[in-house]
Parts: structure tokens; sequence; C-alpha cells
């Protein structure tokens, strides 16, 4: 038997992932406050109130800035910055709050604590404004006591840290589901042969996929952010029903009798059953419950000829759709127990036939689209020697 963990195949897996953030909370690593504002008497002040301020046996290391651009920057190059004191008016009235917008939306700092001091609090922000770029605080200049800047200071830091353990518990979750959908995964392959890098290329080619499909035309409504970061990893999953088939049926080296035939379309509906179960647990979209649509739909046809269900063009799940052009290439360009392996330009031909009765034609498209780019969505181009002769295409028995 195989060995089922497969740590070289796992580690690649994970290396696509984020990489976690461990923090080792040293005692000698003060938390970063980054101070904006035009006014050195600020810097100073802040500096001399807060000098040996300590939380959670940390102290504060500042790092100052006198413009919204000098600021944007530091924060650039120090992304664990935790609490940013900053100045409303500066090099314009409001550069303050644009420095926000920008930390925001487009450095994409959603960690960083924000506590806004001005001059007057006229200037204050529009309450819409807190609640969109997460403004911590705002305090008028007035308020810069000892004691108002010690709170101040203490609840911008157990905010912060409190969003990174959420945000590092959320990374562990993300992990752990992880391998548990590789070891699921393995444990379905081990069974059926030949299948070797099979379950990285569907990951790569529905990834590749969906995103050239969500860069323009009608499904990139659909394919949102959440669905491209699970889809990918739910598309792995497609075959879990092959679990539930006898080993006589999976690596029949032969076409399949009917009564196999039966029993070998179960793995469809066996699979999603198990992924809609699992997906129960965990709410909201998940590598579970997308992986339930490929299961249960990736066999399905886009004229309705497929099964389990007979759904036609837009009833089948999209996910389910982009599975299907990157399940089949796969298999035909793979040797099976049944099958040669087909030189992938008669793959391809085959896709361009079958698209609009068998698969959705933009989905064909853009593989295709892909393919012509140099990008089969493979990590190098397969290049598996061509049989000395075009197999018989063998289909499964009606
Ligand atoms: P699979 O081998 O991963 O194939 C996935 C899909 O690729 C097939 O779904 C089919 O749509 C396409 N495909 C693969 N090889 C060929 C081919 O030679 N010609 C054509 N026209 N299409 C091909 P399908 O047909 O629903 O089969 C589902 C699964 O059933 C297959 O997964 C395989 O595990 C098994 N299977 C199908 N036919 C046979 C067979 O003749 N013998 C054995 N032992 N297993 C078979
Ligand atoms: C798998 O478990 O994903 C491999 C099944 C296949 O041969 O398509
Ligand atoms: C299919 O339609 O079953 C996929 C590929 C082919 O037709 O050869
Ligand atoms: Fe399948």
């Amino acid at each position: 038997m195989e060995d089922m963990t497969r740590p070289d195949e796992m580690d690649q897996l994970f290396a696509e992932e984020e990489a976690l953030e461990p923090r080792p909370a040293s005692k000698d690593d003060p938390w970063k406050v980054l101070v904006v504002d035009d006014e050195e008497q600020v810097h100073a002040v802040t500096r001399l109130v807060l000098g040996d301020f300590e939380f959670q046996g940390r102290g504060l290391k500042f790092l100052n800035a006198y413009t919204a651009q000098a600021g944007a920057s530091l924060l650039v190059e120090n992304p664990d910055v935790a609490v940013i004191l900053l100045d409303v008016v500066m090099e314009s009235e409001h550069a303050g709050l644009e420095l926000v917008h920008k930390i925001r939306e487009e450095i994409g700092n959603r960690f960083v604590r924000i506590v806004l001091r001005t001059g007057q609090p006229g200037q204050a922000p529009e309450k819409q404004a807190f609640l969109e770029y997460d403004i911590n605080d705002y305090r008028t200049k007035t308020e810069l006591t000892a004691e108002k800047l010690f709170t101040a200071m203490v609840g911008a830091l157990r905010n912060y840290e409190d969003i990174k353990r959420i945000k590092r518990l959320f990374e562990q979750v993300k992990a752990s589901q992880l391998a548990t959908v590789v070891a699921m995964a393995d444990l379905a392959e081990y069974k059926d042969e030949d299948t070797g890098d099979h379950v990285l290329r569907i990951k790569r080619r529905t990834e590749a996929i969906a995103r050239k499909l969500g860069a323009s035309g009608p499904y990139s409504v659909a394919i949102n952010e959440t669905f491209l970061e699970l889809v990918g990893t739910a598309a792995i999953l497609h075959d879990i029903g092959k679990i539930g088939i006898p080993d006589r049926i999976l690596q029949k080296p032969a076409k399949l009798t009917a009564e196999e035939w039966e029993v070998m379309r179960t793995h469809a509906l066996m699979g999603e059953h198990l992924l809609r179960k699992l997906a129960a647990m965990v709410p909201g979209p998940s590598f579970m419950s997308i992986g339930a649509n490929i299961a249960g739909g990736h066999h399905e046809k886009w004229n309705g000829t497929g099964y389990p269900r007979g759904l036609k063009g837009q009833e089948i799940p999209l996910e389910a759709r982009i599975v299907a052009v990157a399940d089949v290439y796969d298999a035909l360009t793979s040797r099976r127990a049944y099958k040669e392996p087909w030189p992938p330009k008669e793959a391809l031909e085959a896709l361009r036939r079958d698209a609009g009765s068998h698969f959705d034609p933009l989905i064909v498209e853009a593989f295709l689209e892909l393919v012509a780019e140099g990008n089969d969505g493979t990590i190098e181009p397969s290049a598996p020697a061509p049989p000395p002769e075009t197999p018989e295409r063998k289909e499964p028995a009606e």
C-alpha cells in the first residue's frame, strides 16, 4: 500500500497558504507606536508623558512622522505598528482622515489601532468615518494629559491584541481545515491508482480557471474573494465519494459492466452527502460546503445528460462546472487503470468539441485561453511521452 501521508504533497499545499505568523511575545519587544503630527511639541509631549509606559510587560517604541505621507511610508515599512496617534490637520485640512482611508483601503492594514488627535473639536470625523475606518478613539489635544493618554493607549493595545489573537485563531482553524481536506482527499486517492499529482493539478487548474472567469465576463460577480480562496482546495474533494467504491470496480483495468457502472456513479452523491454533513458543522461557506457542490455536480453535463441529477446549464453549481473541465482534462491526459493517457492536444480537442454539450462553453473558453497563454494551470507543463498510438477511447457502458 502506498504511503497515505505524502508529506511532500502536504508541504506543497501548505506552502501555498499564507504563512502563519508566530508572535514570540518577548518582554524586550516593545509595542510600536507611530506618532503622526506636524507639531514637534506634540511628539515631545507624547514621548515625555508615555516615557515609562508598560503594557503586558512591554514598553513602547516611538516612530515619528511629521506629514501624513511620511506616516504612510513608515507604516508600510513597519507593518507591526500597534497604535497610531494621528493628527487631523497637517499638510491639508483632511490629511489625517485621508491617511486613515489610505491605511485601511490601500495599504490594507486592518490591524493597527488608530487614535485621532485634533486641535479643535470641530474637526472631529463623522460617525460614519469612525465606523467605516475602524478608528479606535478620538481625543482633542487638550487631553494630552498623562492619565488620558495612558487610558487611550491601554485601550488601543488591548484591542490590538484581541484582533491579533482572533486572526491567529482564524489562521489555525484554516490550517487545520486544510489538513483535514488533504487527509480526506488522500484517503480517497490511495484506492485509486495512477493518480500521482492529480490532487495538486486539480487544485491549481481549478484556481487558474476561476481566476480567469472572475477577471471579467458574466461570472465575475459570482466569483468573489471567498470563492477564489475556497474553490481550489474544495476541488480536491471532488472524488471523495470513491472511498465507498469497491477496489475491484475502481481498479478494474477494463470497461465497466452496466452493473459496475451503476455503483461507480454513486460516488458523486456519496461524496456530496459526506461533505454536506461536515459542512453543517462549519458556519458559512467552507471547503466542505463548496466541496459538497463540487462532489455532487462534477459529473453533471451542460446539456442535462449527466449524473446524478441530470441538471442542466446554470442549474449546475458554477464550482462544479469548473471542476468538470479540470477533472476531465486531467483524466484524459493521465493514465488510468482502464485507459492510456491522451496527448494534451487531443484532450483539448475533446474539450472544444464538447463545449456546449458536456461543458459550460465559457469555462472551456477560459481554460483554452489559459492554455494558449502557456499555462495549463499546472506547476510545470505535464509532458508525459505521448503513447505510440492514440489509445482507443473507451466509453463507459451505458
Ligand atoms: P476518472 O477516471 O477520473 O474520469 C473522470 C471523467 O473524465 C470521466 O467521468 C469522463 O467524463 C472523463 N473521461 C475519462 N477517461 C475518458 C475517456 O477515455 N473517454 C472519455 N470520453 N471520457 C473520459 P465518468 O465517465 O463519469 O467516470 C467517472 C469515474 O468512473 C472515472 O473517473 C473512473 O474512476 C471511473 N470509470 C469510468 N469509466 C471506467 C472504465 O471503463 N473502467 C474503470 N475501471 N473505471 C471507469
Ligand atoms: C481523487 O481522489 O481525487 C482521484 C480520483 C480520480 O482519479 O479522478
Ligand atoms: C466527455 O465528453 O466525456 C469528455 C471527453 C470526451 O468526450 O472525449
Ligand atoms: Fe468523479
